[in-house]
């Protein structure tokens, strides 16, 4: 998830486009860049690590009186965070910026740039080479503009200049979010969020995926499949903080309804037809090793060990999970036959970092599945899945949950394939439910609603038991998670079938059981256990798509044909109940007391 900006008219460039970057940097980054146009000179600038490096490099740098630019901050998807990998990225004589995946990157070079010497290992750079294959071709730079993003698929928000036209920036937006800004003084804006665009812009248009153009001074030109779109403007609001919550309430609320659109982008590029694709493991022999351990902390360690269902199930190989504190000092008895998995929203977490070193001095093959490129975790592991979350402000993880359960099912369908233990049959069954996942991700309204009514009752008494079997016990471990974390009210997770070997010892009106119900799997036997729990007058939630007679509260879910949808539709409820609870006992949602967003120390 990267940041862009771009800017028409006489205002001082590069103060703009800083000062837009900055403004996003609550979409995360590792990297920045900016170009600006200006009198047919094109002037450009990059920088790893923080945004006050870019700004150290460029503040000799002037771009006052009437010029274009654009300006990038880097989230890395394809290709490791360093200057070259940084946007914007140039051909002869123009320059691009790109949030989103290129998905059929690889083709578009073989078909029309074979020729052509890549800078940098990204995605976007076929961009603007494609630009210039076809300005050449073309009468205008609208023209090759045009056929460039005809040829694209996957997801992309994308502001191109080019010499050839010294006014102009051509604009186009697919399944990431691109907003385009005036004022009455006939300057251009543009942004991935409104937050850059404050203060300068006195009304926005929210571009539509399809949609493409391009812009001068006082004029925007807009298109859908060739044909001419009129922009339709709204006023801007005037709240920075308010525009980089995109309206919600708390970042973790916001984080959860963008967990559709990152799982999403936790996909782009890795299905091929039926076929799971991880460039990022070409280098691994994933049929050497005869069993995996997962080491975690966290919400890492609840993604691992359901994570670990699916490595037997789907893979048919053994799989352990550690929990990264207790793992190093337990004196583990390690064999180099055993893939080592450590999972990291961070990539910074101490224990589990030590883990990870401790699983490579022994010689095990390692791989991390992190959130964040260039981290501790990921520099040190020998091959890394990057779960493309972007930057999660809510020190409570939810979309970073989301995208590591994403990216871990498709790593068991991938090791399942590769070491033939999934018949075309089941994969196409699980392809099926995995493209499904991020329309169940879409947060159904009625049931946020519901929530919020039902939280009240929730506030007090001695205690919340989450409970699950199967992969819905990870999943009941989450959900407790979620709620100690940012209502501070004590809740545990349980297998329900360890219910009754004594926790059913507390149940009584006084304690709230949120029983998760999955049609697909286990059914009768949870269906059991939170009878016996209703017997003896617990409070009971229940989250099932079969309505239950016996429940106090009861959340319908969809009636879904697998296990991972129920899995990740019970998530999004779980994280719902928690935030509204929480928001209820006027809790701060998005830093809650006592806890850190990357616990760096033991
Ligand atoms: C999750 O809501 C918590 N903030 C915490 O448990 C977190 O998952 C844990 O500290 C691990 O962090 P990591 O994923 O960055 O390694």
């Amino acid at each position: 998830m990267c940041g862009i900006v771009g800017y028409i008219g006489e205002k001082e460039k590069r103060d703009f486009l800083l000062g837009g970057l900055k403004e996003l940097e609550y979409r995360g980054y590792d990297s920045a860049g900016i170009a600006v146009l200006k009198e047919g000179e094109i002037s450009s600038f990059k920088a790893t690590g923080k945004l006050s490096n870019l700004v150290s490099k460029t503040e000799d740098f002037s771009s006052e009186g009437f010029g274009i630019g654009i300006g990038h901050t880097r989230w890395a998807t394809h290709g490791k965070p360093t200057e070259a990998n940084a946007h914007p990225h140039w051909g002869q004589f123009s320059y691009v910026i790109h949030n989103g995946i290129i998905e059929n990157y690889k083709e578009i070079k073989e078909q029309f740039l074979p020729h052509i010497p890549f800078l940098s290992q990204t995605d976007t750079e076929v961009i603007v080479h494609l630009f210039e294959y076809f300005v050449n071709e073309s009468t205008s730079g609208f023209e090759a503009f045009e056929k460039t993003v005809a040829h694209l698929h996957g997801a992309y928000a994308i502001l191109l200049i080019t010499q050839k036209e010294p006014d102009v920036i051509f604009f186009a937006k697919n399944a990431v979010p691109l907003i385009l800004g005036r004022n009455n003084t006939g300057e251009i804006f543009f942004g991935s969020s409104d937050a850059p665009l404050i203060g300068f812009a006195k009304e926005v248009s929210y571009l539509e995926d399809g949609q493409y153009g391009f812009a001068k001074a006082n004029v925007v030109s807009l298109f859908e499949n060739k044909i001419a779109q009129n922009l339709h403007y709204k006023p801007l609001t005037h709240d920075k903080l308010f525009a980089q919550k995109d309206g919600y309430r708390y970042f973790m609320e916001k984080e959860i309804y963008e967990q559709s659109s990152v799982v999403t982008e936790t996909l782009m590029g890795r299905i091929k037809g039926n076929e799971v694709v991880l460039d990022e493991l070409a280098g691994m022999d994933v049929t050497g090793f005869n069993a995996i351990k997962i080491c975690a902390c966290g919400t890492s360690y609840h993604a691992g060990l359901a994570a670990s269902y699916l490595f037997e199930r789907l893979s048919k190989v053994r799989c352990s999970v550690e929990i990264a504190s207790e793992f190093r000092y337990k004196e583990p008895l390690l064999d180099p036959k055993t893939l080592f998995i450590v999972i990291s929203q961070s990539g910074e977490t101490a224990d589990t970092l030590e883990a990870l070193k401790m699983a490579q001095k022994s010689g095990m093959p390692t791989l991390a599945i992190c959130n964040v490129d260039n981290s501790s975790i990921v520099r040190t592991a020998d091959a890394t899945l990057l779960t493309r979350a972007g930057i999660e402000k809510g020190v409570a993880s939810t979309k970073a949950f989301a995208t590591q359960m994403m990216t871990l099912w498709l790593l068991s369908l991938y090791v399942g394939h590769h070491r033939n233990a999934i018949g075309t049959e089941k994969m196409n069954e699980e392809m099926k439910a995995l493209l499904h996942i991020p329309l169940v991700l879409k947060v159904d309204e009625a049931i946020h609603e519901k929530l919020h009514r039902l939280s009240k009752r929730y506030l007090h008494g001695h205690g919340f038991f989450f409970i699950g079997r199967d992969i819905f016990f990870p999943l009941a471990l989450e959900g407790a998670l979620k709620l100690k974390e940012i209502s501070y009210l004590h809740a545990e997770g349980y297998p329900a079938g360890e219910m009754k070997h004594g926790p059913i010892a507390l149940a009584d009106s006084e304690l709230f059981t949120i029983a998760l119900m999955p049609r697909t799997l286990l059914y009768d036997k949870i269906k059991s256990n939170v009878q016996e729990l209703s017997a003896r007058d617990s409070t009971l939630l229940v989250i099932s798509p079969e309505p239950f007679e016996l429940s106090d509260d009861f959340i319908q879910t969809h009636a879904h044909t697998h296990p991972m949808a129920e899995f990740f539709e019970m998530m999004v409820i779980t994280q719902l109940l928690a935030l509204e609870i929480s928001i209820r006992l006027g809790n701060d949602v998005d830093m809650p007391r006592n806890l850190a967003k990357s616990v760096t120390v033991e």
